[in-house]
């Protein structure tokens, strides 16, 4: 399948059924590399990189609201048509385009003998894509997936099409083939493709997910995994939990919905005021910011003073809180209130004034839900439980005395 589209894989391919993980390892442990800042090089706001990055996100929403419909034959019950058919203002700017640099990524194998590729790990979608042979737009340097070197490639005589928010389309064809997690450290190059992780009522395909699939054979109390995105030592685990990641108790929310990782989120609340309440979240790797709607967020950046809105220097949707002493918010799930800190919520300087920062909360019209992005997610130990259909976050454990005890660097 050829296609030629500026920013996107020209060929991408799915692989649809995932085997063989070796069962006597019953937790793998996948080390990740951080994603970008979104700066320039002078370390101020990469405006552009922001505003693609949304686009991209809530491009992705849009697909997964129309595969659920299509998947279920209802429609998603977070989605309304204004949301739906939304047009992104950006030309060229692919949801699938699997080259940003903005990812958790990390390392699989594919097929016999493997072929490595490095993959962003996205709970926002179901899907796997890997660029294919044909690609030859921005594929250089990266690993392309090649059937006939694969003696487990299993051909599903199927194409696949997707479109974009412009009006473009991307297309390919469906492969399954063997993967297996690596554990080693990606390089720092951009990832080849992405692995989402949710559930099939949004995959394009109604198809179950990679991990999903690995994790079948085991127990329902092991068919996990869990991300730590902090920045020392980020890493994503699979299979039964590793009681050293994180402090304390996990608190869990039981999916509402399953198609994304979606929960209910009690509050949020920042200096004292409480702007969001009783309001569905959904839990995703794959956004870098923490997203709600136009009337929430606008309440949220009231509770700061100095904040202001940034819609003509950055983006739509977008603030400036003052660059010093950064406030703290609270996230309340299962009565629990979890912190993201200033430092968090501080995104880089506007090139035009180095008092004001980037607000990594965002507001998106005709959205009634949050989007749970890594800005919260780095500061704690999520947990995605595919046994018991839930979300779960505790304290992140400090490892780094371990760190120091280990020698494994040697
Ligand atoms: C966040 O929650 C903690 C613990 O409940 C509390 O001490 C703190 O004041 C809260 N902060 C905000 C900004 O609401
Ligand atoms: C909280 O709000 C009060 C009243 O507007 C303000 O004086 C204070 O600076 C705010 N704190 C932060 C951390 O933004």
């Amino acid at each position: 399948m050829q296609l030629s589209i500026a920013f996107v894989f020209s060929s991408l391919l799915i692989l649809a059924v995932a085997s063989p993980v070796e069962r006597s390892v019953d937790t793998v442990r996948i080390p990740l590399t951080k994603r970008g800042d979104f700066t320039a090089e002078d370390g101020t706001v990469d405006p552009q990189a922001l505003r693609a990055h949304l686009t991209r996100r809530l491009v992705n929403y849009q697909h997964g609201f129309a595969a659920f419909e299509q998947n279920t034959g209802k429609p998603h019950p977070l989605s309304t048509p204004e949301l739906l058919s939304k047009r992104f203002a950006m030309p060229g700017l692919m949801a699938l385009q699997p080259v940003e640099d903005y990812m958790w990524r990390g390392a699989i194998h594919v097929g016999t003998p493997p072929q490595n590729f490095q993959v962003d790990f996205d709970t926002g979608s179901s899907d796997l894509f890997l660029p294919g042979q044909a690609c030859t737009t921005n594929c250089d340097g990266h690993s392309k997936y090649d059937p006939t070197k694969s003696n487990s490639a299993k051909d599903l005589h199927k194409t696949y099409t997707v479109s974009y928010g412009d009006g473009t389309e991307a297309s390919g064809e469906q492969w399954s083939d063997n993967i297996i997690f690596a554990g080693y450290q990606a390089s720092q190059f951009g990832a080849d493709g992405i692995m989402g992780m949710g559930f099939p009522e949004i995959s394009r395909f109604s198809s179950e997910s990679v991990v999903s699939k690995l994790l079948q054979p085991f127990a329902s109390g092991s068919r996990i995994f869990a991300f730590r995105l902090d920045n020392d030592n980020p890493e994503l685990t699979v299979g039964r939990m590793d009681k050293s990641l994180y402090e304390g108790d996990i608190t869990y929310m039981p999916v509402t919905d399953e198609g994304f990782w979606q929960i209910n989120m009690d509050s949020i609340s920042i200096n004292g005021t409480t702007v969001a309440q009783k309001t569905p979240a959904i839990i995703d790797t794959g956004t870098t910011a923490v997203i709600g709607s136009t009337q929430d967020v606008a309440a949220f950046y009231a509770a700061i003073p100095g904040s202001k809105d940034a819609s003509e220097e950055i983006g739509g949707g977008y603030y400036t809180i003052p660059c010093a002493n950064p406030p703290a918010s609270n996230f309340t799930f299962g009565g629990r209130a979890f912190t993201m800190p200033g430092e968090s919520l501080r995104g880089a300087p506007l090139g035009s004034d180095a008092t004001r920062c980037a607000g990594n909360v965002v507001a998106s019209d005709h959205q009634s839900f949050w989007i749970i992005g890594d800005r919260f997610l780095s500061n704690v130990f999520s947990v995605f439980d595919l046994g018991a259909k839930r979300v779960g976050f505790a304290t992140l454990s400090d490892l780094s005395t371990d760190e120091d005890d280990d020698d494994e660097s040697a």
